[in-house]
């Protein structure tokens, strides 16, 4: 097993009612102006911004609001954030939404707080952020992790890319706010992506192709049977509190590190050859995460059958003989059952998506950073090899 840290700053609130708490808790902190950042009106819609303004009216705590980010969030409403927060000297971000509002808030406290340096210079990794406003969040959709994790993903419209900001503590949130019900209001696909999301935060740090920590397999394995067996029931009962809750806090587990902890920090692949389809055709991640991963698995099992045989039985109870490659194969059909019986893509033609193959090149393109580096760590991928993933996604295997 590899050494390592783990730290998880985040205090997290959870449960029923929680969000009321919003203004005593900004009040103690003791902040001057607070951005309040949210998405396209869900939040609106559904009457949380309003809850969120009372409870802060009550309190005293000062505040101005800035909405309208976009799943995929764009640099464009960063650069006003980071205006606006000049403007009115804010000294704290709550985010109120999901994983877009909390990168896109992430992105702002950088920018604020870093005047020294263009923002989008953290996300080509030219620059480090030396400091961040404080952020805080209340989570309305279980998916990202992004309430624990020191990461942020931003698009820039200016040539579609999408990119993952210099990973740091600082942009770590204070406390999330994590109320179940705040997720009832979600459509299913939302729901439903982020449950694979979750999935592939613990699977991308699981597939490692080193020897890992026997405590944390079990946490991994045990986090992806709740998600799956949770998902499932969210598909017919969407208002059921108690798998809401469970979804809720293993989207924040399987991301603040505590699945990474002995096996080195993951493959991440997936995620690389993800954000390409987010930055160019605006997917959404967790679909386009689904789409791609039973691709990845058939291409990269053969490196180690029996860590994917190992995932077969102890995720999906397949009973594991001595071929390791078979046991592994029907451990990566059963997971693209899964994500099918929650209708969930497994290909990119299910996506919405027909590529042609110079739009499969330039995907691969990007994704190789013009060829230059190499994704993965169970199996490293350059270009060719992202390339013919790609093609195996854009290939309908429904009834494989
Ligand atoms: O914008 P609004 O109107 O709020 O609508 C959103 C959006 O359309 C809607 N929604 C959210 N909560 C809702 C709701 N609709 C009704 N009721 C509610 N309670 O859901 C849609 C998706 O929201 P979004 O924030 O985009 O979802 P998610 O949390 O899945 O975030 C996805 C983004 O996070 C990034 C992804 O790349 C993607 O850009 N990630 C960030 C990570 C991180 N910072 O650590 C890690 C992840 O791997 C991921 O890459
Ligand atoms: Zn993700």
């Amino acid at each position: 097993m590899r050494n390592f840290e783990y730290y998880t700053p985040t205090r997290i609130i959870f449960g029923k009612d929680t969000h009321y708490q919003i203004g005593d808790l900004l009040k103690q902190g003791n902040y001057k102006k607070v951005l309040i950042h949210y998405g396209s009106g869900s939040i609106v819609r559904s009457g949380l911004l309003k809850e969120i303004t009372d409870s802060l009216d009550t309190a005293g705590v000062s505040y101005v609001t800035l909405g309208g980010v976009v799943p995929n969030p764009r640099l464009s409403k960063v650069y006003e954030g980071i205006r606006l927060c000049r403007e009115e000297q804010v000294d704290f971000i709550l985010a109120a939404g999901g994983g877009s509002v909390i990168d896109s808030s992430k992105a702002i406290g950088y920018g604020a707080a870093n005047p020294w340096t263009d923002v989008w210079n953290f996300f080509l990794k030219k620059k480090t952020p030396t400091d961040c406003l404080p952020i805080g969040v209340i989570l309305t959709i279980a998916a990202s992790g992004s309430e624990m994790s020191s990461s942020a993903v931003i698009t820039n419209e200016d040539g579609w890319l999408k990119r993952g900001c210099v990973k740091t503590d600082l942009c770590r949130p204070k406390f999330a706010i994590l109320n179940p019900r705040l997720t009832y209001t979600l459509p299913q696909y939302q729901t439903e992506s982020g449950c694979v999301d979750i999935l592939m935060h613990t699977m991308e740090r699981y597939f490692v192709n080193l020897e890992t920590m026997e405590v944390t397999d079990s946490i991994s394995e045990s986090l992806m049977q709740t998600v799956i067996y949770n998902a499932r029931i969210l598909m017919n009962e969407p208002g059921n509190y108690n798998a809401r809750a469970e979804i809720m806090w293993a989207g924040s587990l399987s991301h603040n590190g505590l699945t990474g902890c002995g096996t080195g920090g993951g493959d991440w692949a997936c995620h690389q050859l993800e954000h390409e389809l987010g930055g160019q055709y605006d997917v959404t991640h967790g679909a386009g995460l689904s789409a791609l991963w039973g691709s990845w698995a058939r291409y990269v099992y053969k490196e180690n059958p029996e860590r994917f045989a190992q995932f077969a039985t102890n995720v999906f109870h397949i009973p594991c003989g001595l071929d390791f490659e078979k046991t592994a194969l029907q451990g990566i059909q059963a997971m693209e059952d899964f994500f099918r019986s929650i209708q969930m893509p497994t290909s990119l033609h299910q996506l919405g998506l027909d590529l042609t193959d110079s739009q499969i090149h330039d995907l691969a393109f990007r994704c190789s950073f013009e060829d230059t580096r190499t994704i993965g760590v169970f199996m490293q991928l350059n270009m060719k090899d992202m390339e013919k993933i790609y093609h195996m996604a854009n290939a309908d295997h429904t009834n494989d």
